[in-house]
């Protein structure tokens, strides 16, 4: 009997309604955006494709936040996308607003709800949800990570030809070109990927995953929405579900990892309360250090943030 928000019905809201529905485990989708009639005509034609394929989840689009009363999970999209030549951190301005009247409006409607954010630039944007939401940190975090990973996941499987299923991975840090792949974590079903790939191949994919969400904007003119729109929808069936899945969430660290006060992706326990547990790993020295310079740059962008006043 959930009921799930998702705000901002552009590419990658509309693609979480959608991959969500086709997991027919929500009663209600809504699908809010300030443009109400392209989230009613998003939300009418993902319910025109539930008899085709054979699902139950009702869909409604909105820009009335008196329909989103009584959400169990709320997904942030609503934003505006980087164009070629911007990195995420120049969308602060616009979004970092956004993001706080959204959050606003939203608590006023669900008293306890989950918030997924997916704006970016995502540590900073998760940040300004959690402070205008006022829920615990355990309800309020980003996706990013399991995106990023599943890029090197993807990366990893075309070179070394198996199934993108059989590779485990975790990456940590910032949602930006900071990132943090963590090779020495990366198993190919159980092998470590450092027995089936050379260094230099290994070591261009990682730079690529670093610069993965870029390529697409290359490609595209805007930002993905595929691989986002499901990595969202996969977090929400975690939850729905409570299935205590681990995947890397941009979360608040508060002493994890030598860190405070900063949101910053690393692995956690995702089930019905949210974060269930944050998992700490025993970092080397390399690691550490790619770590808290991913940190003091997520911190450069919180200072703009702070700035705004808001
Ligand atoms: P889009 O432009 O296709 O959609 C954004 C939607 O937000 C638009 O429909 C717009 O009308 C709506 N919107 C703007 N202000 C709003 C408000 N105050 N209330 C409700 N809706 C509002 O953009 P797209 O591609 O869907 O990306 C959305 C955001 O997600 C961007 O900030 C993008 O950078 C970010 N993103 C983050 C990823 C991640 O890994 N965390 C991955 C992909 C995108
Ligand atoms: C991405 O990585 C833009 O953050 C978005 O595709």
């Amino acid at each position: 009997m959930s009921k799930v928000t998702v705000v901002g019905a552009g590419n990658v809201g509309a693609t979480v309604a959608n991959v969500l529905a086709h997991k027919d485990i929500v009663k209600e989708i809504v699908l809010l955006d300030i443009k109400g009639d392209v989230a009613r005509g998003k939300a009418l034609d993902s319910w025109q494709q539930a008899p085709v394929d054979y699902y139950s989840t009702q869909l409604k689009g909105t820009d009335d936040y008196a329909d989103t009363a009584g959400s169990d999970i709320v997904v942030i999209t609503a934003g505006i996308p980087r164009k070629p030549g911007m990195s995420r951190d120049d969308l602060i301005s616009t979004n970092a607003k956004i993001v706080t009247s959204v959050t606003k409006s939203i608590m006023e409607h669900s008293d306890n709800p989950i918030i997924i954010v997916v704006s970016n630039p995502l540590d900073v944007m998760t940040f300004a949800a959690y402070k205008a939401s006022g829920l615990p940190k355990t309800r309020v975090f980003g996706m990013a990570g399991i995106l990023d990973t599943a890029r090197y996941r993807a990366f990893l499987a075309t070179e070394l030809e198996v199934s993108p299923k059989d590779i485990q991975a975790v990456l940590m840090g910032g949602h930006g070109d900071t990132m943090v792949p963590l090779p020495r974590y990366t198993t190919v079903a159980g092998i470590p990927v450092t027995e089936m790939i050379e260094e230099d191949k290994l070591d261009a994919i990682v730079e690529r995953t670093k610069k993965g969400g870029g390529e697409l904007v290359k490609l595209m003119g805007t930002s993905a929405w595929y691989a986002p729109g499901a990595a969202a929808a996969q977090m929400v069936e975690a939850i729905l579900k409570d299935e205590n899945r681990i995947f890397p969430c941009c979360s608040l660290l508060e002493g994890e990892y030598g860190l405070n006060d900063i949101f910053l992706g690393v692995p956690v326990k995702l089930g019905a309360k949210g974060i269930e547990q944050l998992i700490e790993l025993q970092l080397n020295e390399d690691e550490t250090k790619l770590m808290n310079t991913s940190a003091q740059h997520v911190r450069d962008v919180m200072e703009v943030f702070k700035g705004m006043g808001i």
